[in-house]
Formats: structure tokens, sequence, C-alpha cells
């Protein structure tokens, strides 16, 4: 669905205007849909400390889990980058846990565009089955 698939990438793109990265100066926004139908944005929040900050995606899921939401079907990740930026390791496993297969669609402010599934972006994953 290509319009659904805009409105995500643009909530992504605004979401990234609020990132919060004072030391990496690397922004990055995120925007997921729940099955209910309302879009999460999140961007990244850095830390002096350096490694208690959190990338966009992981803000964005855990707005929509502390807002009561379960079940989603597709997560936009925007960052102004030639090469698309793609999710770090901790976020696809929340990413995985949380929202289970679906397409993680990378943006940058240029208008390229690519997908990939979360399956693939972790293979043999470790998740609550194995508990
Ligand atoms: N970052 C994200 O927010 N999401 C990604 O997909 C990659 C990295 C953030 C974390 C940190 O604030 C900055 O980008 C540089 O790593």
């Amino acid at each position: 669905m290509p319009d659904e698939q805009d409105a995500l990438i643009s909530a992504a793109r605004h979401a990234r205007e609020n990132a919060h990265a004072p030391f990496s100066n690397f922004r990055v926004g995120a925007a997921l849909r729940a099955k209910s139908g309302r879009i999460y944005t999140g961007c990244n929040v850095e830390n002096a400390s350096y490694g208690l900050t959190l990338c966009a995606e992981r803000v964005a899921i855990f707005k929509a889990i502390s807002e009561g939401e379960r079940g989603f079907d597709a997560i936009a990740v925007v960052a102004d980058t030639v090469t698309l930026t793609p999710p770090c390791g901790a976020c696809r496993q929340i990413i995985w846990e949380f929202c289970g297969d679906v397409p993680v669609i990378l943006a940058n402010l240029k208008g390229k565009i690519e997908q990939e599934s979360s399956a693939k972006l972790l293979p043999r994953a470790f998740d609550s089955s194995f508990l």
C-alpha cells in the first residue's frame, strides 16, 4: 500500500526532527503502525553517558506498548544517509519480540526507500518461544 507506506515514512521524518542527538549529531526518526491503525513515532534520545541512549525504533515501540497497543503491521526508519540506515541489533530484537515478522521500511530525506522483513534482519531469533 503506497499511501500507507508514505504516511509511515512521513511520520518518521517528522519524528526525526525531535531527535536529541547532541553527541553523534546522527538524527533518526521511526514510525510504527499498530493494528489499531494508530501510528506511534520515536526519535533517538542520547545521553551524556552514551550507553543509555535509546534508538528511535525502541522509543516508538515502547511508546506504543506503554499506551496499551499490541500487534503491529510495519515500522519505518528515516535518517539522512545515502546508504539507508538499518536498525541496530538491539532494535532488531525488540522489533522481533513486539512486532514479529513485519516489513521494516528504510528511507532517507531524498526519497530513497527500501524494505526488508524483520525476520530477514534477525535470522534465527531468540524469543519467548524458547522459554
Ligand atoms: N540510532 C537510531 O536511533 N536508530 C538506528 O537505527 C541506528 C542508530 C541512533 C543511536 C544514536 O543516537 C545514533 O543513532 C548514532 O548511533
